[in-house]
């Protein structure tokens, strides 16, 4: 089947598309209809419907014989230590999981939140969630105590699973005190901690709130998947919003599991047996949707890395993987491959190591240049494929599709929309720009299976960030455009959201902090270029007049407040103190222009600007 065709028949009967791909999940109950949507822009996939995501990830395939393939390979440079798990073995994991989480009184529908490293047992911890309909949260290890309380506070999870700690580069991550600190400042009081002890750093227990998650798993019973509305939530996801309040993505289990399993197929071209690999985090969506479910539910195996593209221990770690679990298809953000180059500027690692097996490497999370592509596909003599995504989707809106017949690629673009996903390209009066010009990038509802119809229990705040903007689409926040042959190409972001190292960050979030210091007056965070990064923020300070304290203390604290209060992740580590920041005659904050002062870009002068002399001021400030 060729991309055309495959677009085309969703196009002309999305409801007989998706219903075919809905018949390669495995059903309790089946759906009464493929799509229930209102006038007012809300949608329900496969309502009805009944089904367990880990029966049809874990249970099926070992019913159809395939219980001693493969199904997870554990690698970690960073401890030494290498295992895989059979369908067997990860379902006997997850089940016990799933049993100590019962027997703690979690229920269908309760909340379980995940704050682990990349090990197998956060892989099972999600999986037993789902097996027994409860709601998994993960939250990415390197954010701080008080973005954790934050997402403690939204999802009021029941238990809460948790490593002892993680492992970066050199040192450890001590996850306990975190956590600990964490409960203690959120409102909403937790009872129940599941810790994972790992021998390198063994965590203090609490008698009486924290139990050490091994011996549940040597002590529970297992227990049976049970029956979820297709409707009923699989997860939550938080993902950066334009202010401090991160927003809870919800994914259902039905529209999910059918979504998922096609995409192995149509945009990876996988085939149950072979070897997949996200390197990414089981924190991020990547991680859910390409470390844990696609694959799983493919009957693919998975790889779960807990390692770096770099200096775990060289810039061959990627290529030494590859070819040591014979994986067919990875995929990573272009900043690890652009790390590698770094390292490695003539691909020498890459010599070293067989990658017969290997077929495509796809990118995504963050604008590829075209330059890191090229250097990939030229040392590594694969296609190398963009393609774009959102948490939101929880899987590609665009792409260029393995399973489809890969067309031409076309560097700099994320390929044609996926099947399911009508994109278009619009002005601020929601008309479409003619092709080639840059506009906002939106998708018209309703959206496909997978993609998040609701913030967890805010469907108001979902409107107003997504559907408001342009009546009958959802707006991605993206600003791009739509060549004459239907590329689609994403160049930034239209809210203050920026893409650092693949992460999603909000420089609202980081202004909220900084807001905080006593001798702010004001500030402004912007996302500017990195090399390795893409984009790394920097915050524009303007301090109280008659402050004693001095402009190098003022910077330390800020960045040491951004790393406290959001965590690591914010890669916040530089300030600049200017006397004034320019704005709109309306008192708008002109960040885009700051940061094309910073990257010495061109930029024009906007005309509602209060008084241009102020972006002189910026620049020498910079140039200090
Ligand atoms: N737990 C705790 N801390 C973490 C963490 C985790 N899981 N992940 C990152 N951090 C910390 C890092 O140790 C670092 O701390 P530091 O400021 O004390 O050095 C900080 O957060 C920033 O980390 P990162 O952004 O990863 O930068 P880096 O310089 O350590 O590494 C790269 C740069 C490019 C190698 C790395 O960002 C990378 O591998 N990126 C790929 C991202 C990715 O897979 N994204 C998923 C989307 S597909
Ligand atoms: P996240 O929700 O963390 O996956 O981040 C989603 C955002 O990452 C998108 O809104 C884009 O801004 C950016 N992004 C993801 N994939 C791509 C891509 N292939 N090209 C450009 N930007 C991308």
């Amino acid at each position: 089947m060729s991309y055309d065709e495959e677009y085309n028949k969703w196009k002309n009967n999305p409801n007989s598309f998706w219903e075919k791909k809905a018949t390669n999940i495995h059903w309790i109950k089946k759906w009464d209809k493929v799509l229930e949507s209102t006038e007012t822009h809300s949608w329900n996939w496969f309502p009805g419907g009944q089904l367990n995501t880990c029966y049809n990830c874990l249970d099926i395939h070992i019913e159809n014989g395939n219980g001693n393939k493969k199904a997870l390979i554990y690698d970690s440079p960073i401890t030494g230590l290498k295992k895989s798990y059979t369908y067997n073995e990860l379902l006997h994991k997850t089940t016990k999981i799933a049993g100590a989480l019962k027997q703690h009184g979690v229920n269908k529908g309760d909340r379980v939140l995940i704050y682990m490293p990349m090990i197998p047992e956060a892989v099972a911890s999600m999986l037993a969630c789902a097996r027994m309909g409860a709601i998994h949260v993960v939250v990415f290890g390197g954010f701080a105590p008080n973005e954790l309380a934050t997402r403690i506070n939204d999802s009021k999870p029941k238990v809460i699973i948790a490593g002892s700690c993680g492992i970066e580069p050199g040192k450890i991550i001590e996850y306990k005190p975190m956590l600990d600190k964490a409960i203690e400042l959120a409102k909403f009081k937790v009872n129940i901690c599941f810790i994972y002890q790992r021998s390198i750093c063994e965590a203090k227990l609490i008698y009486g709130r924290d139990f050490n998650l091994q011996n549940l798993i040597d002590s529970s019973n297992s227990i049976e998947p049970v029956a979820v509305k297709s409707t009923d939530p699989l997860y939550i996801l938080y993902t950066s919003g334009t202010t401090g309040d991160p927003k809870g993505m919800v994914r259902e289990n039905g529209g999910h599991a059918v979504a998922l399993k096609a995409s192995m197929e149509m945009v990876y071209g996988m085939k149950p047996g072979e070897v997949f690999w996200a390197a990414s985090d089981i924190g991020w969506v990547v991680g859910h949707s390409y470390i844990v479910y696609g694959p799983l539910l493919n009957g693919c195996t998975s790889v779960l890395y807990e390692g770096k593209p770099t200096g775990t221990p060289d810039a061959g770690s990627f290529w030494r993987v590859i070819s040591e679990h014979n994986v067919s298809v990875m995929f990573t953000a272009p900043t690890g491959l652009r790390a590698i180059k770094r390292d490695d500027p003539n691909g020498e690692e890459i010599k070293k190591y067989n990658l017969e097996k290997f077929r495509m490497q796809f990118l995504a999370g963050e604008r590829a240049d075209p330059t890191t592509i090229e250097w990939t596909e030229k040392h590594l003599n694969v296609p190398v494929i963009d393609h774009w995504w959102q948490t939101e989707t929880g899987w590609a809106i665009a792409g260029n599709f393995a399973g489809l017949g890969l067309f031409k690629v076309k560097p700099g673009s994320t390929g044609k929309p996926s099947p399911g996903f009508e994109v278009v390209c619009l002005d601020n009066n929601n008309k479409e720009k003619p092709n080639g010009e840059i506009g906002s990038l939106a998708i018209k509802l309703p959206l496909p299976p997978s993609c998040s119809s609701t913030l967890w229990q805010d469907k108001e705040r979902y409107k107003t960030s997504y559907l408001n903007e342009f009546p009958g689409y959802y707006s991605s926040a993206d600003a791009g455009y739509i060549d004459q042959d239907g590329y689609i190409s994403v160049m930034a972001r239209t809210d203050d959201i920026i893409n650092c190292a693949g992460h999603r960050l909000s420089t609202g979030a980081m202004e909220e902090v900084l807001s905080k210091h006593n001798d702010i007056a004001e500030c402004a965070v912007v996302g500017v270029d990195d090399e390795l990064k893409g984009q790394i923020p920097i915050g524009f300070i303007v301090v109280n007049s008659g402050t004693v304290t001095s402009n190098e203390i003022i910077i330390k604290e800020t960045i040491h407040m951004v790393r406290n209060e959001i965590g690591p992740v914010a890669s916040f580590r530089k300030a600049i103190i200017v006397k004034r920041l320019p704005k709109t005659r309306s008192g708008k904050i002109l960040r885009n222009t700051i940061a094309s002062i910073f990257d010495n870009k061109p930029f024009k002068i906007p005309g509602t600007i209060d008084d241009p002399n102020i972006l002189v001021e910026i620049k020498d400030s910079i140039n200090k």
